[in-house]
């Protein structure tokens, strides 16, 4: 049987940090606030001239350069973004061609922050259909872009980043053992952005009352997470007939610490095996789950044969979960 195995991950953030006191002198919050409701001390923020794209790339090279892999022999590029290039063409195509996949299809997907788990269980179905055995996932969001610098409920929250991971077909046990996707679109309104689609598309009038950013009912989100979390990773766990003592590591989306926390509590899971990094970048969509699994491997917090647990939850709504031998 075949399955679909990471063998490489990359990671790419902005040089430009924004902290808490930053933000301070921006909108009437405080660094206390900000800590205490969200665990976020700082975010990345890009450059100018960097777009997703530009993201994407360097976390991509990354990812091959650790699986030793060249980008021509890549079968499919996808990249999971809100914040993609522009609207039209997909910022996979961007990707593929600066980045030399000359023989990749590609395409973006787009389930908010989940994401990245989304695109990752696309590139499964393809790999275990034996339809391509090289996948290229990236996770990529130039967020700041669409935030309300003015709305102290949203912008404290958002940064920028992208990660990205190399998938390869085995025969071996090691790989992603099954994926969790799910969604309710009638919670769409909890977190959108209302202009610049064929709905209400971009006038200057849209554009005069900040149509363009992202609007959240943040208190409800996080209530619906919450619960949503725990069940997603017990089902997954009872379905491979596991229990949450032999996870070695939880890969939550990074949020907000409290959500992250709660269920973590909720399973029964010390923090100790929860990899936790939004007090360094924030929330960073689709690109956070890719950008905490890099820093885990990187720091040796995932070893070979470990079971490992990446969940997600977003606009949409969305949610998703992947388990994984590694
Ligand atoms: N600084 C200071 N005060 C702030 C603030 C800020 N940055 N943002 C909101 N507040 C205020 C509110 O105006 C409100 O004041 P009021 O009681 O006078 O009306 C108060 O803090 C409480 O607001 P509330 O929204 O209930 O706070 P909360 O405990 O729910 O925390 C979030 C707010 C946004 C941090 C939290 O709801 C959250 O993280 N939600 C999930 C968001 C999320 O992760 N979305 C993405 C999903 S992928």
């Amino acid at each position: 049987m075949l399955k679909a195995r990471i063998t490489g991950t990359g990671l790419y953030v902005p040089k430009k940090v924004l902290t808490n006191l930053d933000i301070e002198k921006m909108v009437d919050t405080s660094d206390e606030w900000i800590r205490e409701r969200t665990g976020i001390r700082e975010r990345r923020i890009a450059a100018e001239e960097e777009a997703a794209s530009d993201l994407a790339l360097m976390a991509s090279n990354e990812a091959l350069k650790s699986a030793g892999l060249k980008a021509r022999k890549l079968d499919l590029i996808i990249v999971a973004t809100v914040s993609g290039d522009m609207p039209l063409p997909s910022t996979a195509c961007i990707l593929q061609h600066r980045i030399g996949a000359k023989k990749a299809a590609a395409f973006d997907v787009n389930a908010a922050c989940s994401g990245f788990i989304y695109a990752l269980s696309t590139a499964d179905a393809y790999i275990r259909a034996g339809i391509y055995r090289r996948v290229l996932v990236v996770g990529s969001e130039v967020l700041s872009r669409l935030t309300d610098w003015t709305d102290r409920s949203t912008c404290v929250l958002l940064g920028d980043g992208a990660g990205a991971v190399v998938l390869e077909a085995t025969d071996g046990d090691r790989g992603i053992l099954s994926v969790k996707l799910n969604a309710d679109g009638s919670m769409w309104d909890l977190l959108h952005i209302p202009a610049g689609g064929s709905r209400m598309p971009a006038t200057e009038k849209t554009v005069k009352e900040g149509l363009h950013y992202m609007k959240m009912r943040g208190n409800e989100t996080f209530k619906v997470a919450v619960r949503t979390l725990e069940k997603l990773v017990l089902s997954t766990l009872k379905e491979h007939k596991l229990k949450p003592e032999d996870i070695s590591l939880l890969i939550p989306h990074q949020a907000n610490l409290r959500i992250i926390s709660a269920t973590a509590k909720r399973l029964g899971l010390g923090l100790e095996k929860v990899m936790i990094n939004l007090d360094r970048y924030g929330n960073t969509s689709a690109a956070s789950i890719p950008i905490a699994l890099d820093e885990a491997v990187r720091s040796g917090r995932v070893r070979e044969g470990d079971y490992i647990i990446l969940e997600a939850f977003g606009g949409g709504l969305t949610w998703a979960s992947a388990l994984i031998k590694w």
